[in-house]
């Protein structure tokens, strides 16, 4: 019988798209996947760093393996991700679990299969996190569990150190992949059947700046568009900063390209957006989403925010209100700043106190909910097209999303897991939709 893994992600969809690639290193080494955790014979973290609560998470689910780990000594704990890659991170670990066997970081995912021979071979801890980023590492055998959506890296490591963030320094300079190379794999996953494909980067809109593939994102996204074949094509995340015309051109061209932008705002004062050095103003901000929705009408945008951000003042937190109502967002994640070590904005004075941002945050979740339940109103009475992606066995009900994101329940005879349908909306909650199949062609 084969050894059995069993991967913890936490994070972003580009770590959420890396445990893929960790499952295929484990299946390509013999391992299979176990649902259930006390079965496994070997445990893999990947972990996120980006707020406080990420890593408290995931200390939290390390720390409750120690039992787990004395019945099965022979049992593998690895730990890799963006916190393994922060600094003094893996000290820290090693002193808090000492029970973890092998530590690997975002920079030399590819190694985790020698790393676990090498644990086998060996009683020591095995640690290997690279300092800095070599060559791309071409992965042929990602383990996809998402089916019918595929997420496709275009580009790795961001250079851009918004103030607050620590992903530049737990992933290192941006390095763009081959065109090349993201077209075949695109082409691949049509052929094989899949239905929506993201385009992943930190700033996508900057993909090919590094002058290594001569080719612009523009020309990319257009590229990819072109490849034949039924499916719905995304991309994320686009930077305000660089956010241009040119995409939006193909967009128009390519009915391929959901009408759905994510372009995280961070926050509506300029003074903030200064110190978070985004690069970008409000009314550029502004402007772009006009420029977008000048062009194609029927465009929607979603967005991030950061309230108490150092020095945030109730005026500039106002501002942020007044511009989530005049974008009108489909939908935004909303983050109480937190302090990550290393990053300029946890030198800034001027910190904002727990009730402070605790207050701004209940207020804002408040209205970005109002408005997204009235946007699901407007729903009713449409019909909308739904990639189906799941079924729900105790609501009996199938799901899937519009190209806007929109979640949409209906009953189906039969299974159509994987096939665009249309839904007549009967009904919403919150930000569900439910529907009612309609039959025939679309
Ligand atoms: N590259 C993307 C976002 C990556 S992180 C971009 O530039 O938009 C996803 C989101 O986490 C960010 O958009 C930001 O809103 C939030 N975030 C990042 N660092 C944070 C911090 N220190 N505290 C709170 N939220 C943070
Ligand atoms: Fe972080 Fe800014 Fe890079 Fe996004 S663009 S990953 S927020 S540094
Ligand atoms: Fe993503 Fe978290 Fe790393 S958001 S890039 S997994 S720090």
């Amino acid at each position: 019988m084969s050894e059995k893994y069993h991967i913890v992600t936490y994070g972003c969809q580009m770590n959420v798209h890396e445990s893929e690639k960790i499952a295929g290193i484990l299946r390509r080494i013999g391992y299979e996947d176990t649902p259930k955790i006390e079965d496994a014979d070997i445990i893999v973290f990947n972990t996120c760093c980006i707020r406080e609560n990420a890593e408290n998470h995931a200390f939290g689910n390390i720390g409750a393996l120690k039992k787990l780990k004395k019945q099965k000594p022979n049992l593998i704990i690895a730990v890799g991700g963006c916190m393994t890659q922060e600094k003094g991170k893996t000290e820290i670990l090693k002193k808090k679990f000492p029970f973890i066997d092998i530590m690997f970081g975002t920079l030399n995912l590819e190694e985790l299969g020698d790393l676990i021979a090498r644990k086998k071979a060996q009683k020591k801890k095995v640690i290997e996190i690279r300092e800095k980023e070599g060559e791309i590492v071409e992965f042929t055998d990602a383990y996809r569990t998402s089916y019918p959506n595929a997420w496709v890296n275009i580009m790795y490591g961001c250079n851009n150190f918004c103030s607050y963030c620590i992903v530049p320094y737990v992933r290192g300079r941006e390095r763009s992949r081959r065109p090349e190379h993201i077209v075949n794999e695109v082409k691949a996953l049509v052929k094989e059947g899949y239905k929506e494909i993201t385009l992943l980067g930190q700033n996508v809109n900057s993909y090919g700046s590094d002058g290594t593939t001569g080719t612009t994102f523009a020309q990319l996204l257009e590229e990819v568009a072109s490849i034949e074949g039924d499916f719905r094509l995304r991309f994320m995340t686009s930077h305000p900063k660089d956010f241009n015309e040119d995409v939006v051109r193909v967009m128009e061209k390519h009915r391929k390209i959901c009408r759905l932008v994510h372009l995280p705002v961070q926050s509506g004062s300029n003074a903030v957006l200064q110190a978070m050095n985004r690069r970008y103003t409000r009314e550029k901000y502004l402007d772009e989403i006009k420029m977008l929705k000048t062009r194609l009408p029927e465009a929607e945008v979603t967005t991030d925010i950061i309230v108490g951000f150092p020095g945030e003042t109730e005026e500039d937190y106002l501002q942020t209100e007044a511009l989530v109502k005049e974008v009108d967002f489909a939908s935004a994640f909303t983050f109480v700043y937190s302090k990550r070590q290393g990053t300029k904005a946890a030198e800034m004075e001027n910190q904002i106190p727990e009730e402070i941002q605790k207050d701004r945050i209940m207020r804002l979740v408040e209205l970005v909910n109002s408005l997204t339940r009235k946007k699901s109103e407007t729903y009713v009475g449409k019909t909308v097209e739904i990639l189906c992606e799941d079924y729900d066995g105790k609501k009996d009900l199938y799901l899937g999303r519009d190209e806007f994101g929109r979640m949409g329940y209906f009953k189906s005879d039969k299974n159509v897991i994987g096939q665009f349908v249309w839904l007549q909306i009967t009904r919403a909650n919150g930000i569900s939709l439910f529907g009612e199949l309609q039959q025939g062609e679309k």
